[in-house]
């Protein structure tokens, strides 16, 4: 079985966050997103593994995640000229698929349940297609599934205004050669987009084998702002180790809990309590850093306190004189404030940048 993860795409939910850069490799707890799936695809024993990248961030990707030899995988990149839709990914990696069944995996998703269980049902029913569903507040930002009462999938409908259930289906699907068949026959949706979902409702209409496995762990879509953090948060509780303190603490700085520190980072008469991660070459002078912080490589941070937030490489705050809550600071970003109480705040904020003085 071989996977194909899709990370092109044009990223604009995320900006400007991803303005400079592929929204897959955002970091969650200074991991990039994409490396999850790969660690979960070869966790399941898949590790023939092609990437689709967009012509704009394809050499960011490349150059961030090599050849695979680090996670045991073997990656081709599969490049895709526009972003016209996720059959469409699909189509163009053909000679890299040929007629072997496939994981495809969409690069900004994260899902908590392993892949082997899903991998042996569908190998053993040798269905067509296995799709993914999990209930959802809010199904109308994704394709959602009707299913009857037995739990057959009947329609499927791509960000419907009207949903016809709350099941939405996750960035996690199994498919056979069979559907390189179906793409063949749909046609752009109103967005222009070759979508899966049409070519999923397809496989369903030509009656070959399409099952639903609901999922039982949590799943997010980290290409939807919110998730980024709440992502941040459920991986920094779940799978972040004990202590690991790799740079030089201060006496008068209190680490507690799950911390791990960087190799080259220093911390002088700082307060930490984890679960949070800290990056290589930091510097955090007189702060407080709450739990579920993830602070990259290269940060940092003077007379700051800062908690639930996600701090990416090379950016810089100082002297912030409140509390810096549930916030995401971009790469090489510079927050910073005179050393009395500031009479006047002066900014230079990039374009679809939010601040809010709370
Ligand atoms: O998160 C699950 C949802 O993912 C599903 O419920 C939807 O049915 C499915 O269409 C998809 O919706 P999104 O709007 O979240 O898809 P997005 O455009 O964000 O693309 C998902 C990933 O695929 C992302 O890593 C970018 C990549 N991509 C996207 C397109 C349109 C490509 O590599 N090529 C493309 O042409």
């Amino acid at each position: 079985m071989k996977a194909l993860i899709l990370s092109g795409g044009k990223g604009t939910r995320l900006r400007p966050l991803t303005y400079t850069g592929a929204k897959q490799l955002v970091p969650v707890a200074n991991k990039p997103i994409l490396w999850y799936g790969i660690e979960s695809l070869v966790a399941a024993g898949i590790t023939d593994i092609g990437i689709i990248v967009s012509p704009e961030t394809g050499g960011e990707i490349e150059a961030k995640t090599g050849s695979g030899a680090q996670f045991g995988a073997q990656i081709t990149y599969i490049r895709q000229d526009s972003p016209d839709g996720l059959a469409h990914a699909v189509k163009i990696a053909r000679p890299f698929l040929q007629d072997q069944p496939f994981v495809m995996y969409l690069g900004d998703n994260l899902i908590q349940d392993g892949l082997s269980e899903f991998v042996q049902t569908f190998t053993a029913k040798a269905l067509d297609a296995l799709i993914l569903l999990k209930p959802v507040p809010n199904p109308t930002a994704f394709g959602v599934a009707e299913v009857d009462d037995d739990g057959r999938v009947l329609r499927l409908v791509e960000k419907p205004p009207d949903p016809p259930s709350n099941l939405a289906l996750v960035g996690v699907y199994l498919f056979s050669a069979q559907v390189q068949a179906a793409i063949d026959q749909i046609q752009p949706s109103a967005r222009g987009e070759l979508e899966i979902t049409d070519a999923i409702q397809q496989l369903i209409d030509s009656q070959q084998t399409v099952e639903a496995q609901t999922l039982g762990g949590w799943c997010l879509d980290t290409g939807k702002k919110d998730d980024l953090l709440e992502a941040n948060r459920i991986i920094l509780d779940e799978y972040l180790g004990p202590a690991q303190l790799k740079g030089e603490i201060d006496a008068a700085s209190q680490v507690s809990g799950r911390v791990t520190l960087g190799a080259g980072s220093t911390l002088v008469n700082c307060t930490v309590r984890g679960p949070v991660i800290i990056g290589e070459n930091c510097r955090l002078e007189n702060c407080f850093v709450g739990a579920y912080s993830s602070i990259g490589s290269n940060v940092t941070l003077t007379d700051v306190e800062i908690d639930h937030s996600v701090v990416l490489q090379g950016a810089t705050i100082v002297g912030i004189n409140q509390r810096i809550v549930d916030s995401l600071i971009g790469q090489r970003a510079r927050l910073t404030t005179a050393p009395q109480r500031p009479k006047a705040l002066r900014f230079l904020v990039g374009d679809d940048s939010q601040i809010e003085l709370a």
